[in-house]
């Protein structure tokens, strides 16, 4: 019988997640399906029982669920506890859920591909954002041992974030002022949704070849991106992390290693077919 996986979300339906999944299946013979599965928020509990009355066996989660999700689960990981965060559920024998978090290393996966294949341990880093989004890459880095630097337009949402998570000694500053001043930042990952509206980017200081990794991808990620270029820094989109939080999930789910460079061009033909 094919099994079901799937991802849940709202919105979901531009979701790249099928592509990938599906792509695996086939690759490796497997016979499953992967859904895009729009769950209101407010309905993270009842929509999970109806998936796991649905005979689901593992499922993704995105905004608006990575939170609200822990509390359904049946045991949830050390990671996932410390982040708050779950977005991989796997089916228990037991028939209930267990969480955890790829996105924290799916992140550190593809920046080590990104950032000439070193490991952010002693590198100046500077993380643009304090939203959901900036948890998993914030703990990631200060776990790998970067020197990490926190930029948000709300200071205090900054300094909260750094709390939740234990990171003692991390400098939060002022957004675009406060990276302007900052000379000595080897590395910038920008989780803010600055720059997806029409109209609006991030206003980049003289890159100097220095590096940009924006977790977006597709055409949220295009005009930041297209400015840094322009100001001289070296840039790297999320598709690699989507595509490296994917392939964790699989792992997680089937036990095995998937190809991530094969779902980064589907991923990208996607993205074109779709005008991005
Ligand atoms: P996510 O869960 O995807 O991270 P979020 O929680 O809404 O989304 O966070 C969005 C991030 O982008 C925040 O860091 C937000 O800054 P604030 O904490 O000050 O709100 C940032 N952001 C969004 N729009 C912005 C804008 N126009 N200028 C500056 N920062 C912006």
């Amino acid at each position: 019988m094919t099994q079901l996986y799937g991802v849940i979300g709202d919105p979901v339906s531009h979701s790249l997640s099928p592509v990938i999944h599906r792509g695996w299946y086939r690759d490796h013979g497997i016979d499953a399906d992967y859904r895009a599965l729009r769950v209101a928020s407010g309905e993270t509990a009842s929509g999970l029982e109806t998936l796991t009355r649905q005979g689901f066996r593992g499922l993704n989660v995105t905004l608006p669920h990575k939170s609200a999700v822990l509390d359904a689960c049946q045991t949830v990981s050390s990671l996932a506890a410390r982040l708050g965060a779950v977005n991989t559920l796997r089916r228990t024998s037991s028939g209930g859920w267990e969480g955890e978090n790829t996105d924290y290393g799916g992140f550190l996966d593809d920046l080590a591909e990104g950032v000439d294949g070193t490991s952010p341990r002693g590198r100046t880093v500077l993380v643009l954002g304090a939203g959901g989004a900036a948890r998993a890459v914030a703990l990631a880095l200060w776990d790998s041992g970067a020197r990490l630097t926190l930029a948000n337009r709300t200071l205090a949402r900054a300094r909260t974030l750094c709390a939740d998570l234990g990171l003692e000694g991390v400098e939060v500053i002022d957004l675009e002022a406060g990276m302007a001043r900052r000379r000595d930042v080897d590395i910038v990952v920008n989780t803010t949704s600055l720059g997806h509206a029409a109209g609006e980017a991030i206003t980049w200081p003289a890159g100097d070849g220095r590096f940009v990794y924006d977790i977006s991808y597709g055409p949220a990620a295009g005009p930041n991106l297209e400015a840094a270029r322009a100001s001289g820094w070296r840039t790297r989109d999320g598709l690699g992390m989507l595509v490296a939080q994917a392939a964790r999930a699989f792992t997680l789910w089937f036990g095995l290693e998937p190809d991530r460079s094969v779902a980064m061009k589907r991923c990208r033909t996607a993205l074109e077919m779709a005008g991005g």
